[in-house]
């Protein structure tokens, strides 16, 4: 393991579970993976495995369905639009065209069945080498901004060893949407020990405010945790409840805890503001959005 002084790579091997139903975005899904709903002009999963490439990851293991061979295709290169994006000149677009394949080397895992998460993540372990004693898992729904917690978690990892997974600071009465840890402080005021998780707690019985943001660097152990867990939350294979039995079977777990942005791409609301936050950053489309909105909000308001 890397000195903590070094950038540790931590991993190289990320993994994405992208096998769900989308039943938030039908109809649409009905035909198209919701991994590849467009935030702006690229899908979001391909904005989460460019940031697992840039924390250092090599590989990209997708868990999909059997029908989500979309998702697969959307890594592969493609040398015949390829090249004729090349003939008309279009250089800006093939550029485009050619970084998703590019960023790492995309493999699939199959979920036949949606078990859960923890479900999810434990279908990817055949794809695994000797070399991976931490692999980090990144949930396509999740953008968390900006990029780099995963960087952090690395380094907390170096420090402590075990699992370190992501946090943020939720308002109590969203937080039984997520898995939430019981905290204690380090020396480091972004960084606690974690002594429990529970999936999905009523509001009330939530041991605190920090919820679990997709992103997850899990030491190996996880595997063997993941094959003996029994069905939680919603009757499904919880991750949350793998990580639990590690802590209580005394496995060091931290979190560190991301004050920055978050997009949720689970849902159509939650998308649209993503959507609307990186089309307002774009070049091309913010300035005319900008205004656009600007007038459109007022024109609402004066109806209203
Ligand atoms: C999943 C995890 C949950 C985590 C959340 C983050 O829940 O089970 O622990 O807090 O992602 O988005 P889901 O959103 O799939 O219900």
């Amino acid at each position: 393991m890397s000195s903590p002084t070094s950038t540790p790579i931590a991993f190289r091997t990320a993994i994405v579970p992208a096998a769900g139903l989308g039943t938030r975005f039908l109809p649409t899904t009905k035909a198209v993976p919701k991994e590849l709903l467009p935030v702006v002009d690229t899908p979001g999963i391909e904005l989460v495995a460019a940031e697992a490439a840039e924390a250092g990851a090599q590989r990209l293991i997708i868990v999909t369905s059997p029908d989500k061979g979309a998702v697969a295709d959307y890594f592969t290169p493609q040398p015949e639009l390829e090249r004729t994006l090349e003939e008309r000149g279009k250089d800006a677009l093939l550029e485009k065209v050619r970084r998703a394949p590019g960023l790492l080397s995309a493999e699939t895992a199959t979920q036949e069945q949606a078990l859960g998460l923890g479900h999810a993540v434990g279908c990817a372990e055949p794809n695994l080498t000797d070399a991976d004693d931490a692999v980090a898992v990144l949930l396509p729904d999740d953008l968390v901004l900006p990029t780099g917690v995963l960087r952090r978690m690395a380094e907390v990892r170096a420090r402590h060893g075990g699992s370190v997974l992501c946090a943020f600071d939720v308002p109590r009465e969203q937080i039984s949407a997520y898995g939430v840890f019981d905290v204690t402080d380090t020396d480091d005021e972004d960084v606690k020990q974690v002594r429990g998780m529970v999936e999905k707690p009523a509001p009330e019985q939530a041991p605190s405010t920090f919820a679990a943001a997709g992103r997850y660097l899990l030491d190996r152990a996880v595997f063997d945790a993941l094959r003996r867990i029994e069905p939680g939350a919603g009757g499904e294979l919880q991750l949350t409840d793998a990580v639990a039995l590690l802590i209580s079977e005394g496995h060091p777990v931290h979190v560190v805890v991301h004050r920055g942005g978050r997009h949720d791409l689970g849902n159509p609301g939650g998308f649209l503001k993503a959507a609307v936050d990186f089309a307002l950053k774009d070049p091309e489309y913010g300035p005319d959005l900008r205004s656009w909105l600007v007038e459109r909000i007022a024109e609402n308001d004066g109806v209203s």
